[in-house]
């Protein structure tokens, strides 16, 4: 089946304001393209939860620092295509950066979520999150979704956009899915094929440090900074090189204290010239992993 993809946000508003005239639900599926099972997952939940399904690709230079991988990440988008035929989108956008900042990206309008733009991943990327939010928001004006999916494997990126879309009265449904996972726990992600062989060998230890953590914080352990610690050095023991690993409050991502019931590990370590992220909630009143299955709705602020 051919897909349909357009370049330009005029022909897309175009398209999109038919389905809106007949009163079609519309999902949107934002990505920087190099699709994987786990955006098809959130283009076939969309399909669950839309009469129409729009996905974006655009490798969006204003979330890349000076020094990142911006020039050399994956673009591939025929095969991209071929998969968005297959799980039935009804629309592709492929913008260049020219129709998404027509006048650059130093003088615009940006969207800085405070207290959530500029700590974890956001210390050791200064302007990503300001550069993922102002992306979010431009195509969220732009399609005017009733409901936008992502993975939440970017735990952060998720917990900037459903707090900008609180903050701003986006009348718009955000749904964060389920890390999808090799069998061996590493996260998948566009980045991982910067990885060696043998390095892809070393990279589920991300994973597994996460779940000792986990485990750990259902036995009562409740000194932070010493799990942390000791999870840091565990990652540096096996070969790789954390920017950090943090315990924080679900879904706010605030500090935890001991009456907190509801915790996110998170981290963030290079492998080689990979920078791995991956993340795992524990509600400690429940058993279940919380990360191992789908999440429909929104998860509390
Ligand atoms: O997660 C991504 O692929 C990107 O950060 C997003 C949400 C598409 C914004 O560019």
């Amino acid at each position: 089946m051919a897909l349909l993809t357009t370049h330009t946000i005029a022909e897309l508003r175009r398209r999109i304001q038919r389905w809106r005239d007949v009163q079609q639900k519309i999902a949107l599926v934002p990505t920087m393209g190099n699709l994987h099972k786990g955006h098809i997952e959130l283009v076939n939940r969309a399909h669950e939860l839309a009469d129409r399904v729009v996905v974006s690709i655009f490798v969006n230079p204003l979330q890349f620092g000076p020094d990142e991988d911006y020039p050399g990440y994956p673009r591939t988008l025929e095969a991209d295509q071929v998969q968005l035929a297959v799980a039935g989108t009804d629309i592709l956008f492929v913008p260049d950066a020219k129709e998404m900042y027509p006048t650059g990206t130093e003088n615009i309008a940006k969207v800085e979520i405070a207290g959530l733009s500029e700590i974890l991943d956001g210390a050791y990327r200064p302007g990503h999150f300001i550069g993922v939010a102002t992306v979010v928001a431009k195509l969220l004006n732009i399609v005017r979704p009733d409901v936008a999916l992502f993975g939440q494997k970017d735990y952060q990126q998720l917990a900037v956009i459903r707090r900008m879309v609180r903050d701003l009265c986006m009348p718009i449904e955000i749904v964060g899915m389920a890390t999808v996972r090799e069998a061996d726990g590493l996260a998948l992600s566009s980045r991982n094929q910067y990885l060696s062989k043998s390095q892809r060998a070393v990279a589920p230890l991300l994973y597994r440090t996460l779940r000792e953590l986990v485990a750990l914080l259902r036995t009562g352990e409740r000194d932070f900074t010493r799990l942390e610690r000791e999870a840091v050095q565990k990652l540096t023991a096996g070969g790789m090189r954390p920017d950090y690993v943090c315990i924080r409050m679900a879904g706010s991502l605030a500090q935890p204290d001991v009456n907190t019931t509801r915790f996110v590990v998170l981290a963030a370590a290079w492998l080689g010239k990979a920078r791995l992220i991956d993340n795992l909630e524990v509600d400690i009143l429940t058993q279940a992993d919380q990360t191992q299955r789908l999440r429909p709705a929104r998860a509390p602020e």
